[in-house]
């Protein structure tokens, strides 16, 4: 079989250029001497598949796609107009989906990730009520839609500070639909909030989580953390900055995203919204929870709670969508793809 072929997203101003976000791990692959071929991002999600894949050649067989995110229907067709080339992408729809969306992971990831529930974005109160009770009914919660929050809008449309509250979780919870409009990925999820460790506190938690953390403390580079994943034009996703707080009114959590391709950690960094911080969690449980998720290349962002009950996994995505923070060595993980 070929060696894999990394799929990345064209430039929309120039399409014979790789999307300069990309340009980074292109240049990786190609030093490494992998092969890379451009796709239409824009005319993905506007469901133009054959238009997005037009510039891919014919049969050149396996593939990885590394850009940004596809909603589940659109990369399912994506995968189709591939196949009708030749070439197949080593990530299924259904794998795809199931890294990707929270309800596609959570059964495997429970009690190892914050306690969630999810109901249609078209619920009445009574439904609200009921997912609300089953999170325990009382406690602050956080939400999102199956792939995103939005934690740059933390009071208005993300933090819940009293699930006892129903009127205060309907509020933040309608301005949360509301906001992700045409964009919201599936239904509503609420998740019990637990307080991380925020990034600041990372020198003093070394001292009293004794060497939980790396010692490394990365120069910032100076680059603007983009969202993660999240393409900064189009799509209807913002990449806008926190402006009001955050999590754990702390700052971000000092977030570790860890990258698996075929079961096996190949690269463990900082998460693109801390990328100064590069926090060394424990991955013993998280690795036989990912050989039981089934999937071939996911990421799992990870942080320590701040009342000392260890890592927790905060989300798990798709690999071929998940954000690579600015300066990290990523040359492992890209050789890890195209050598599988
Ligand atoms: N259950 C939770 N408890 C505490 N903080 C949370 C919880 N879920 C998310 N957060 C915080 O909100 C941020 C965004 O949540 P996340 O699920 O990662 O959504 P996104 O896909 O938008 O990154 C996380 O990085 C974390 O800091
Ligand atoms: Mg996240």
């Amino acid at each position: 079989m070929p060696a894999p072929t990394i799929l990345l997203p064209q430039d929309p101003l120039n399409p014979r250029r790789v999307d300069p976000h990309y340009s980074y791990e292109s240049q990786l692959v190609r030093g490494l001497g992998g092969e890379t071929a451009f796709v239409d991002h824009d005319a993905l999600l506007a469901g133009d598949a054959a238009e997005g894949v037009r510039r891919v050649p014919l049969d050149i067989g396996p593939a990885w796609y590394r850009g940004w995110m596809l909603p589940v229907t659109a990369y399912a067709a994506f995968g189709r107009a591939l196949a009708e080339r030749g070439c197949h992408l080593l990530t299924s729809a259904a794998a795809y989906a199931t890294a990707h969306e929270l309800p596609g992971w959570y059964s495997t990831f429970e009690g190892a990730t914050p306690d969630s529930v999810w109901l249609s974005a078209a619920h009445g109160p009574a439904e609200l009520a009921n997912a609300v009770a089953k999170l325990g009914g009382h406690g602050p919660a956080i939400v999102k839609d199956f792939v995103k929050s939005r934690k740059h809008e933390w009071h208005e449309a993300c933090f819940i500070p009293e699930l006892a509250d129903l009127p205060a979780v309907a509020q933040v919870v309608d301005r949360f639909v509301e906001l992700q409009g045409e964009f919201l990925a599936g239904g509503v999820v609420l998740r019990r909030f637990h307080a991380f460790a925020p990034a600041e506190s990372v020198d003093e938690s070394e001292q009293a989580i004794g060497g939980g953390w790396g010692r490394t403390r990365r120069p910032a580079s100076g680059a603007r953390p983009l969202a993660d994943g999240e393409r900064p034009v189009g799509g209807g996703q913002g990449a806008g900055e926190r402006s009001d707080g955050g999590p754990s009114d702390g700052g971000p959590a000092a977030e570790a995203r860890v990258w698996w391709v075929d079961g096996e950690p190949v690269l463990s960094g900082p998460h693109p919204d801390t990328p100064e911080v590069f926090p060394a969690p424990d991955l013993t449980q998280v690795r036989s929870l990912v050989r039981a998720l089934g999937c071939r290349f996911v990421t799992t962002d990870l942080a320590l709670r701040a009342d000392g009950g260890g890592w927790m996994v905060v989300e798990v995505g798709d690999g071929q969508v998940s954000d690579l923070p600015r300066g990290t060595e990523v040359s492992g993980l890209l050789s890890s793809l195209i050598s599988t």
